[in-house]
């Protein structure tokens, strides 16, 4: 996909859970500041609350269950293929709980993109809120970023920080960073709508046409 030149984004997005950045993202389509239509919702769980949210939103919803399958090859060929029919142009990680493999990788190259609720590359994986806040650090935040092979490893798109609090609980913390992840999900998928956007190696800048990087 040229990410230099505005289009129309066809967004597929994978969610493990209760989809509140699905939500925000499908916001901000509605209230036109994202020029994106999600074209189907993808679940790796049964009784993933995100799925019946699209599917109240009129939004084909799916579930596809790992252990269906042999390995994770198949079960990601399985995606692939449910994907094939929707002319995706970017998969969105929300709250999807897997590391990816070279079959979804290969398909959507540099065309996943995550959310992830530090301020990367600290805090990998998984509770991230929670180590931010056992190490101590006084500002965490997140981070939109493709996906590559590694865990929470590839170029980053937009990041927000967030003040960490003596009085901050893990939940508390979770929550300002999640207000945060509703705005810059949205406003990074805009980018690359707008065809703003240029990927060198692993930066990440915002252009435009007139005038080059900003
Ligand atoms: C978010 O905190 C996101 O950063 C992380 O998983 C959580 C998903 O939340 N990857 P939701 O399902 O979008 O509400």
């Amino acid at each position: 996909m040229n990410m230099t030149k505005a289009k129309h984004l066809r967004l597929a997005v994978l969610a493990s859970g209760r989809g509140s950045n699905f939500l925000a993202i499908q916001k901000a389509i509605d209230e036109g500041k994202l020029d994106a239509e999600i074209c189907i919702l993808l679940s790796d769980k049964e009784d993933a609350p995100a799925l019946d949210k699209a599917k109240q939103l009129g939004i084909p919803a799916v579930s596809v269950l790992p252990r269906s399958f042999y390995n994770k090859e198949a079960y990601e060929k399985e995606v692939v293929h449910q994907l094939a029919s929707y002319d995706i142009d970017i998969v969105v990680l929300a709250g999807y709980m897997r590391l990816l493999s070279h079959v979804l990788l290969e398909a959507y190259k540099m065309r996943v993109v995550n959310i992830h609720p530090a301020l990367l590359p600290s805090f990998t994986g998984l509770h991230a809120q929670r180590q931010a806040l056992e190490y101590g650090v006084k500002y965490s935040g997140c981070t939109v970023h493709f996906i590559d092979e590694g865990m929470d490893t590839g170029p980053i798109i937009l990041q927000a920080v967030v003040p960490v609090l003596d009085e901050d609980t893990e939940d508390t913390l979770t929550d300002r960073i999640l207000a945060e992840e509703h705005r810059i999900y949205k406003e990074a998928l805009q980018l690359i709508a707008s065809g703003c956007m240029k990927v060198d190696g692993r930066r990440v800048m915002i252009v435009n046409d007139e005038q080059g990087v900003k």
